[in-house]
């Protein structure tokens, strides 16, 4: 088991687009499973590898509630290929800026391509939490931040305050 320490905003790796990963080895298998461990011990839903300063396109979910049996979920160059038309509101957290929550809309359905740990192709349609979950995971990808959806006022304030918190710590 290793945990591995999460990035907090503003670290440049957060915003820089993930590279592509052209063979699921041993590497990556060590990779998804230290992920879980520092997403398990934050505790969180998702973790991207940018996250843990990793420049790779992998993210790891998992959604079972507290006392369920965990249900792990590894999408290795992951794709959305379809958004559904619905819009849904959800209040979303992100482990690199913690502590604070925000509402944010997203298309409530969407459909995801991607590589499991066997390297086997997976197409997987999702709805309601899950599927919130894929777009945000899959936006750190891109260097994308779930606060850059907010008005721009409330996400100035944001990066404001971790701004702030950078600056002093390295006094
Ligand atoms: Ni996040």
């Amino acid at each position: 088991m290793a945990i591995r320490p999460i990035l907090i905003i503003p670290d440049a790796r957060l915003r820089a687009v993930a590279d592509p990963i052209v063979e699921v080895d041993e590497e990556i298998k060590t990779l998804a499973k230290d992920m879980l461990d520092t997403m398990y011990d934050a505790p969180g839903i998702g973790l991207a590898a940018p996250q843990i300063g990793v420049m790779k396109r992998i993210v790891v979910m998992d959604l079972a509630a507290e006392g369920e049996t965990p249900t792990p979920l590894v999408m290795i160059n992951p794709e959305i290929t379809k958004f559904g038309d619905e819009i849904q509101v959800t209040e979303e957290g992100c482990l690199s800026i913690p502590e604070l929550y925000y509402e944010v809309e997203r298309p409530s359905t969407v459909t995801v391509k991607y590589t499991d740990l066997d390297g086997k192709e997976v197409t997987k349609d999702a709805d309601g939490k899950l599927a919130v979950c894929i777009q945000h995971e899959l936006d750190h990808l891109d260097g994308v931040l779930y606060i850059d959806y907010l008005s721009r006022l409330k996400r100035d304030r944001v990066i404001k305050k971790f701004d702030k918190q950078a600056k002093l710590a390295a006094r």
